[in-house]
């Protein structure tokens, strides 16, 4: 409401002391008195700006989020005067890019390109728009709050094929199209989408310039999701394959352990077959597990075998009884859902065996 009120530059200039200070910054007044003591750059910078226009000085020292996040207290007002005619700043329209010298890549700034075609084009501006209107505005406050995306970003992200532009293609992306009525961003086809359209969505995702929350995103099903695709059984690969790109089941990959972390070959999380033969029976631990803390699938590098390169297997685990998943403290925020997962005689269905038994480690450098 306070913005609401209109100011002339007469009456601004008016409080020009330290006693009573108004300062202009992109045509809004703000009341900066008591800031003044304050401000993180000292007062007497504050202070020689009173009843002036301070747009340029303050563009020379501060990113334009400090307007946002610290000034809006002192907002009191806008200019009645006609906008002044050289703006120190761009508001960008949901989905516009930017003409900012090497803000885009080049071929977005009108660079001749043999990469880029104009499918690349609408796609990108498919994305940016969905991410500057849906993802942008959760994204600060979620990455903050150490909160993970929530669900239904997910899902609506899984319905418009955003989440299958993140992995190669495959016949995953035509059973998407054709069966379960997904729409690729910018209308682009299957058979359209090459390796510039998936480097197109991992740039729009890293845009965000919140590491937790971006990789609360989809980092655990980025590399979690391709090995059920392309070593599951058909019939798993299909159901699980169409759940997570979907969105409505999410999936983590589960390879480190406390006791294995460069050396993969040396893990020690066991699986042992029934005398069924139907089931493995999964016991041990993994560490740093991304997304794991609200994952529905962990893709688990287990030991079938003995020591070494040779006895390792992958086994698709579903969330159930005897799998526990608690948050592990990392040095970006919680969002990513980075957890620590225990297996205690946990039964997998033996068609969950993702490759080769004891033929895991193939999978892993696939
Ligand atoms: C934020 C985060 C997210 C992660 N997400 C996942 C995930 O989703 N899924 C998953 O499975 N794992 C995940 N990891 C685990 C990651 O894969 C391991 O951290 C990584 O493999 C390294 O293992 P380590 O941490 O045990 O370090 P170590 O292997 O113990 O290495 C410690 C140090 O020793 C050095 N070193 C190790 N071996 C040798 C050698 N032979 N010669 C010379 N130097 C060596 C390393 O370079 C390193 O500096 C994640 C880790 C982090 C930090
Ligand atoms: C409402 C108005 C203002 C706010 C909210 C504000 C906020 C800040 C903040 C948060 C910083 C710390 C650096 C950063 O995070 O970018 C800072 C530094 C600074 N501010 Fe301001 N400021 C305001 C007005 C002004 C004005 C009018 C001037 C006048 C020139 C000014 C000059 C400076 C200077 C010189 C620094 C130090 C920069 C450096 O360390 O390199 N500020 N200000």
């Amino acid at each position: 409401a306070m913005s609401a009120t209109r100011y002339t530059r007469d009456e601004v200039a008016k409080h020009n002391t330290a006693e009573s200070n108004w300062i202009i910054i992109d045509d809004k007044v703000y009341d900066v008195t008591k800031f003044a003591r304050f401000h993180p750059g000292g007062k007497a910078f504050v202070d020689a700006s009173a009843g002036s226009d301070a747009t340029k000085n303050f563009y020379a020292f501060h990113r334009q989020d400090v307007l946002k996040s610290m000034a809006s207290k002192y907002l009191i007002g806008t200019l009645v005067d006609a906008p002044s005619a050289k703006k120190a700043s761009v508001t960008l329209k949901p989905g516009e890019l930017s003409k900012v010298p090497y803000a885009e890549s080049g071929a977005f700034q009108g660079l001749p390109s043999s990469f880029y075609d104009e499918s690349h084009h609408r796609f990108r501006a498919d994305l940016r728009k969905f991410f500057d209107e849906r993802v942008v505005p959760d994204a600060a406050a979620n990455d903050a709050a150490g909160k993970p995306p929530p669900h239904e970003l997910w899902k609506e992200m899984g319905k418009r094929g955003m989440l299958a532009m993140r992995i190669q293609n495959g016949p995953w992306l035509e059973d998407l199209v054709q069966n379960c009525g997904v729409v690729l961003p910018g209308g682009i086809t299957p058979k359209q989408f090459d390796c510039f359209h998936e480097l197109i969505a991992h740039e729009e995702f890293c845009r965000l310039g919140v590491p937790g929350y971006c990789d609360g995103l989809g980092a655990g099903f980025v590399i979690g999701i391709p090995p059920v695709l392309q070593f599951g059984n058909p019939e798993l690969a299909r159901k699980v394959g169409r759940e997570v790109l979907l969105g409505e089941k999410r999936i983590a990959l589960a390879i480190s352990g406390p006791e294995a972390g460069s050396d993969v070959a040396g893990l020690t999380c066991v699986a042992k077959k029934t005398p069924c033969g139907k089931f493995y029976v999964v016991n041990g631990v993994k560490k740093w597990i991304t997304n794991g803390h609200f994952a529905d699938y962990f893709v688990t590098a287990v030991r079938t075998g003995g020591p070494g390169v040779g006895g390792v297997s992958l086994l698709l685990v579903e969330r159930s009884e005897g799998l526990e998943t608690k948050p592990i403290k990392t040095s970006y925020s919680p969002s990513a859902g980075t957890a620590y997962v225990t297996y205690d005689d946990v039964k997998v269905p033996a068609e969950n065996l993702l490759g080769e038994e004891n033929g895991g480690v193939k999978c892993i450098m696939h």
